[in-house]
């Protein structure tokens, strides 16, 4: 096994931002580990991926029960490279993990109840060898359990020291609005609230919600800032064998339109008459909205990272 020393240059180059009206500062660029660290992926690229990124101040690493594939694995990945390399780093890491989509069989490993969430935290920790997570989210509005019941159960988590902070992702701005004034109230205010949003997708600011954070002091995390990769180079010409676009399933061929083509190579060509890559320049983008604390960025190669770094400049 590889030895591990990080970067001691490591928090020179990153910005970091205050996440809404709390104690807890993230850096402009967080890495989210959706794809390219599950069990499918090559180990030692997922874990130069997540070395590469500590080395350059991406404090903040971004999980679900249900990544990889299969579903766990890019925990499991996790805590091998915790064990093997960023353990002694830990308290220099924000780990954030969720529970709401299908994870296991049956009524209890999906959605929004107690019982889901306690059990789903429980096997996170377990799989990424840790005592406990910085940040656990509920991953999704689930209208058919009482709000009452997923955010009381959020409150508990924090009471038992099994996460530190709270957060929701993809809630509706009513449901958001209740979440934030119900966590309030019980002394659990919740961190961040994790939501879609790039140059191709708006909703957050159209529906209010990036404002409802900014007004009530929550911090604002975008994810899929690069929409899986459409705002990069990676498709003005052509699909790449190794793209997402290429092997996964949440990002189509068909979604490549004609039109939405044209949109990006224009996007693309403003970009490089400012000197920076379209990639780069999406990113900007998001970061100059007020309210957003930090883009949650993929990559499958540090080369990848490294480009998208570049966003600080
Ligand atoms: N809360 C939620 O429901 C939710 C939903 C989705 C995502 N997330 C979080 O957000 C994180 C990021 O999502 P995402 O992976 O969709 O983010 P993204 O940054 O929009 O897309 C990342 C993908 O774009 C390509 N890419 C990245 N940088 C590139 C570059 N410089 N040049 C060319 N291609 C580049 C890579 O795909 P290739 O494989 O083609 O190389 C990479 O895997 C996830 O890991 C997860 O933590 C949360």
């Amino acid at each position: 096994m590889e030895h591990y020393t990080a970067n001691e240059n490591r928090y020179d180059s990153m910005k970091y931002r205050r996440t809404g009206r709390t104690g807890v500062l993230l850096p402009e660029v967080s890495l989210g580990m959706w794809h390219n660290f599950g069990a499918v992926d090559e180990y030692q690229r997922s874990r130069n991926i997540l070395c590469y990124a500590f080395d350059h101040g991406i404090t903040h690493l971004d999980l679900a029960n249900n990544y990889g594939p299969p579903y766990g694995s890019a925990e499991e990945t996790l805590g091998r490279v915790m064990d093997e390399a960023l353990r002694p780093y830990r308290d220099e890491l924000f780990i954030s993990t969720k529970a709401g989509y299908d994870m296991w069989p049956g009524p209890y490993g999906n959605w929004g109840s107690r019982k889901y969430l306690m059990a789903s935290l429980d096997q996170s920790l377990k799989r990424m060898h840790l005592d406990y997570v910085d940040l656990f989210y509920s991953h999704r509005y689930d209208p058919e359990t009482p709000l009452e019941e997923t955010l009381q159960a959020l409150v508990d988590i924090v009471r038992q020291g099994k996460a530190l902070y709270v957060g929701i992702s993809r809630w509706p701005l009513e449901a958001t609005r209740f979440a934030i004034s119900f966590l309030r109230e019980r002394d659990v205010p919740p961190l961040i609230y994790q939501g879609k949003l790039n140059m191709l997708n708006r909703e957050p600011i159209d529906e209010g919600i990036l404002q409802l954070c900014q007004q009530e002091g929550v911090g604002f995390i975008a994810f899929s800032p690069l929409a899986q990769g459409l705002l990069t180079d990676r498709y003005l010409n052509g699909i790449p064998d190794d793209s997402r676009m290429a092997k996964g399933k949440f990002l189509r061929p068909d979604m490549l339109t004609e039109e939405l083509l044209l949109q990006l190579r224009q996007w693309n060509a403003e970009a490089q008459a400012q000197g920076r890559t379209l990639a780069e320049q999406s990113l900007r983008w998001i970061l100059e909205q007020p309210g957003v604390t930090s883009v949650l960025v993929g990559a499958s190669s540090t080369e990848q990272l490294d480009k998208n770094l570049k966003c600080l400049r």
